[in-house]
């Protein structure tokens, strides 16, 4: 099945343009296609990132009023899988139930830890240096009606340094971030991952890895283990 995307994002796009160049390097392979962008904030970049990809975009302030406008948007292009990517907006809960299973987010933490209404952005990285915590990470998880709760599909751990700023971390993880969710994406596409009957992600990530347990992404042949071996070694 060839999924039609839709990305949710409220910032820069940099999500957006990772998962755009992903899924153009697979060409002919390439599991899905993005084919709306929506934000909540008519001046996001990631609007002009979309315009300037030839993809269709539209901002919708967002709100749980503006469910129907939203359902209407995906509906009216035949979207089957949604990606927030730093959407900073809960989705309405109507759209969340109507689209169960087939929407997910990423977050620049290791969820539970440092997730739920509040944390974003710098909020996140503040957070996790003032817990003094030596790991950090990315998640990519289904969307629930709440904030960063809804079941893990993948997570990788990202060090930090003693010396970090919450910009060097954010920084760090979000290259993570740029790695790990077009996998996971193109993973949720192919359908070789999705949401169990038991409300936890099941399925395997076919990169030439083994059978990976989608609690740790094993991605040992990726570009990813060597950022983070940079990273580590630095
Ligand atoms: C990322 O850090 C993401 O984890 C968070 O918001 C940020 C989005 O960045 N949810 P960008 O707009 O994709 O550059």
């Amino acid at each position: 099945m060839h999924a039609r995307i839709a990305v949710m994002a409220s910032g820069h796009g940099s999500n957006l343009r990772a998962l755009i160049d992903y899924l153009d390097a697979l060409r002919d392979e390439r599991p899905g296609e993005i084919v709306l962008v929506v934000s909540d904030r008519a001046d996001a970049g990631a609007l002009a990132v979309a315009r300037g990809a030839g993809i269709a975009a539209e901002s919708i302030a967002g709100g749980h009023h503006d469910a129907g406008r939203i359902e209407a948007l995906l509906a009216a292009h035949e979207v089957d899988l949604v990606v927030l990517a730093g959407y900073l907006r809960l989705l309405p809960p109507a759209v969340v139930r109507a689209r169960h299973g087939r929407v997910v987010n990423v977050h620049p933490a290791l969820l539970p830890a440092f997730g739920g209404q509040g944390m974003y952005g710098m909020h996140v990285h503040r957070a996790v240096l003032a817990a003094g915590v030596r790991v950090s990470g990315v998640t990519v998880h289904f969307v629930d009606e709440r904030f960063d709760c809804g079941p893990i599909i993948a997570q990788w751990p990202v060090p930090v340094f003693d010396d970090d700023t919450p910009e060097a971390l954010a920084e760090r993880v979000l290259r993570v971030e740029h790695h790990l969710l077009p996998r996971v994406v193109s993973a949720l596409a192919r359908g070789d991952v999705r949401l169990g009957d038991d409300g936890r992600a099941r399925g395997v990530l076919r990169t030439g890895a083994a059978e990976a347990s989608f609690a740790l992404l094993q991605l040992p042949d990726e570009p990813l283990a060597r950022t983070l071996d940079a990273a580590i070694a630095r």
